[in-house]
C-alpha cells in the first residue's frame, strides 16, 4: 500500500496535486472538504451541522470526520493506497488516523507538505472566489481559514516530522514544476 497525506494551508494546491497523483499512482482520493460540501448539497444533518462551520473558516468537530474516514475505510478499502487530502487537520485526527490504518496493517508512507506564502494563499483564493462558488473564498473567511491552518493544523507537521515522514515541497510554480517535486518524494517510497 502506498498511503500519502497531502498537506498544506488552504489554497496550497492539495486538490490540484491530489488529482496528478491519482492520475499516476491510481491511489483512493479522500477529500474531507469535498465529502462534507456535497453533504451540504445533499441537505443532510451532517451537511448543515457542518456548513455552521464551514461558513466561518472554522474546523468542523474531530469526532465528524473522524466518523467519515471510519466509514470509508471499512465501505472503500483502497487496492493501491489512499490520499488524503485535508485530512488530518488536528493532532486528535492524526493520532486517529494511525490506529486505523493500523489495524488494517498499513500506515501512512509520506506526508507532503504544499509551502505555500501568505500572499499568494489569498491571491489564488480570491482568484478562485470569482468562479468557484464556494461558500468560503470569501476575503473573510479566507482570513480565518488560514488563522485557523496556522494555529490547530500546522503544529501537526512536527507530529510527521517525528515519524520521519514528512517532506516539505515548494508549493510555488507551474502545477508541473510542483507535480516533479512531488513525483521525486513519492517515487522514492514507491517502489
Ligand atoms: P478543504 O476543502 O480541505 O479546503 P482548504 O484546505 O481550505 O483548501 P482548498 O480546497 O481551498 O485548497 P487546496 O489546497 O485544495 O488548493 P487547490 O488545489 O484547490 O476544507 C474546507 C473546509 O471544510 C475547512 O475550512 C473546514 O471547515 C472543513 N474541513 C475539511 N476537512 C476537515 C477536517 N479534516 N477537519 C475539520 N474540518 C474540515 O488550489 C487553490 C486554487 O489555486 C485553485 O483555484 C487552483 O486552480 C489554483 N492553483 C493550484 N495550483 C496552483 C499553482 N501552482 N499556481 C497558481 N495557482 C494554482
Ligand atoms: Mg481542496
Amino acid at each position: 500500500m502506498l498511503n500519502i497525506i497531502i498537506f498544506g494551508a488552504p489554497g496550497s494546491g492539495k486538490g490540484t496535486q491530489s488529482q496528478k497523483l491519482i492520475d499516476k499512482y491510481h491511489l483512493m482520493h479522500i477529500s474531507t472538504g469535498d465529502i462534507l460540501r456535497s453533504e451540504i448539497e445533499n441537505r443532510t444533518e451532517l451537511g448543515k451541522h457542518a456548513a455552521k462551520f464551514m461558513n466561518r473558516g472554522k474546523l468542523v468537530p474531530d469526532e465528524m470526520v473522524i466518523d467519515i474516514l471510519h466509514e470509508l475505510f471499512i465501505h472503500k478499502p483502497a487496492k493501491v493506497g489512499y490520499i488524503l487530502d485535508g485530512f488530518p487537520r488536528t493532532l486528535e485526527q492524526g493520532k486517529a488516523l494511525d490506529s486505523m490504518l493500523s489495524k488494517r496493517n498499513t500506515k501512512i508512507n509520506v506526508v507532503l507538505s504544499l509551502e505555500v506564502d501568505n500572499k499568494h494563499l489569498t491571491e489564488r483564493l480570491i482568484k478562485r472566489g470569482e468562479v468557484s462558488g464556494r461558500n468560503d473564498d470569501t476575503p473573510e473567511t479566507i482570513k480565518s481559514r488560514l488563522q485557523v491552518y496556522y494555529n490547530q493544523t500546522a503544529p501537526l507537521k512536527e507530529y510527521y516530522a517525528q515519524q520521519g515522514n514528512l517532506s516539505n515541497i515548494n508549493g510555488l510554480g507551474t502545477i508541473e514544476d510542483i507535480f516533479s517535486r512531488i513525483e521525486k518524494v513519492v517515487d522514492k517510497h514507491n517502489y
